[in-house]
């Protein structure tokens, strides 16, 4: 490994430098502006020119966010879907089945385990928690046997933990799995869900007859909860089903949503990642510049911990999590995860980025030879960049990208830090805007550990 410190930045003719660095699989970097943080201003007037050309190319007025003052930077927590689905079945499952014992100790886990202390807070039901009849009074109501505290009494115990309760409705006659719709019970069901206490709606799109009842549905679900007078996240999957219409409108869709699924269900495979990676990219120029401070896309759960990916592939979704400046929604068990699934979910670093103030979404710069490069624009003038081998043969491979190419050409003027993020922690030292970066990526092949 070579690593290079050049501290006469800025003087001379420039030089290009060919650096090594020996880093592995789904690489992310951090680049800082060199002169600003480590060295002072030195050109004040360029720097200063550069800083405002910044704020007017990255302020340009985005779509109107949904004013509820919510997820000003993405949502972080956990949610059962992905992991647990719809086991009822607490009789042979008593461990597995969806119940109040199984938030609970997840909520002891979040709280015990360092995840609240790094961000995640959202602890959240999915779909199969309800009873399959509302009660005489046409709310929802939760399975008795399976939440026998009902959803206020665990609204509460998940409070203690200082921790925030989301919960799951669907705009239809029938939530996917079949329990009772919102369809006809909007109001009602978002004063319940304030009454109890809930601080997040995922609202899903199932047994939804028309266009017209979809938009409407969630255009008066978000009315109604911002009613209730209580802060309430909402969780929209509306242009994943507009989809099947048409283009979703999504400058209404950020008015009215906090977050909002756009594709397929994330599964506990590789394959499932790449076709979210793959939808994503195709469609950047669509979604990018709607997301920020109040509106994300939601790329679905992060599946680390599970049993489907490989290292290098967990590496690459939590890289790739953050580029997007995905909602980080972890569904795995947080009671049986591995120590290397928690340090990479936990790891401060890759959670600043995904977390960045200024709340911009990235996007993938360039595909070449099964080599992607995605790249984010962060707070203080620095991106971050991420590299990924998908090609599933072979050996890990080396890369050289020229520095100049990285942020729009203004990644690294002229001169900046890049310090390695992921796979593990290295500062690779100071670069020109006329260096290259050679980098070496792991092949996204399973069984590489
Ligand atoms: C799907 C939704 C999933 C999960 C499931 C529950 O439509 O996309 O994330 O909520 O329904 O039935």
């Amino acid at each position: 490994m070579t690593s290079l410190f050049n501290n006469s930045p800025g003087i001379g003719p420039p030089l290009r430098l060919s650096l090594k660095a020996q880093v592995t699989d789904g690489n992310l970097y951090c680049i800082t502006v060199a002169m600003k943080r480590e060295r002072g201003i030195q050109q004040p007037g360029f720097l200063l020119a550069l800083h405002f050309l910044a704020l007017i190319v990255w302020s340009l007025p985005g779509a109107r966010a949904l004013d509820n003052g919510l997820a000003m930077t993405p949502t972080m927590g956990w949610l059962h879907w992905e992991r647990f689905m719809c086991n009822v079945d607490c009789q042979e499952e008593p461990d597995s089945c969806v119940s109040e014992k199984l938030f609970m100790q997840m909520a002891e886990l979040m709280e015990s385990d360092g995840w609240k202390d790094v961000g995640y807070e959202y602890l959240c039901i999915d779909d199969c928690w309800m009873a399959p009849k509302r009660d005489s009074k046409g709310r929802l109501q939760a399975d008795p046997k399976r939440f026998p505290s009902g959803i206020q009494g665990l609204a509460n115990y998940v409070h203690s933990k200082g921790l925030k309760l989301g919960i799951y409705a669907d705009v239809g006659n029938k939530t996917c799995a079949g329990f009772p719709g919102s369809f006809g019970y909007y109001d009602i069901d978002a004063k319940t869900f304030a009454d109890w206490g809930v601080d997040l709606l995922k609202f899903d799109g199932c047994h939804c007859d028309s266009i017209e009842h979809l938009e409407n549905g969630y255009k008066h679900m978000s009315l109604a909860l911002n009613r209730t007078g209580r802060s309430i996240v909402y969780s929209c999957e509306w242009p994943l089903y507009m989809w099947r219409f048409h283009e979703p409108n999504y400058t209404a869709i950020r008015q009215y949503c906090n977050h909002w699924r756009n594709f397929d269900d994330v599964c506990d495979s590789w394959q499932s990642i790449k076709n979210i990676l793959d939808w994503t990219s195709s469609n950047q120029k669509r979604i990018v510049d709607i997301a920020g401070p109040g509106g994300w896309n939601d790329p679905d759960m992060l599946v680390i911990g599970n049993f489907g990916l490989s290292w290098d592939q967990q590496v690459t979704q939590m890289a790739l999590w953050a580029i997007m400046a995905a909602p980080l929604l972890m569904s795995n068990d947080l009671r049986y995860i591995s120590p290397q699934a928690k340090a990479l979910l936990q790891d401060k670093d890759v959670i600043a980025i995904n977390q960045d103030p200024l709340g911009k979404q990235g996007y993938r710069l360039r595909k070449e030879d099964n080599i992607e490069v995605w790249e984010r624009p962060l707070s203080e003038l620095a991106w971050a960049v991420a590299m990924v081998n998908l090609q599933e043969i072979g050996g890990p491979r080396f890369y050289t990208i020229s520095i100049a190419s990285l942020g729009q050409g203004m990644a690294c003027i002229p001169d900046c830090i890049i310090t390695q993020l992921l796979p593990v922690k290295r500062k690779l030292g100071f670069y020109q805007w006329t260096s290259d970066l050679k980098v070496q990526i792991n092949p996204t092949a399973k069984g590489v550990s």
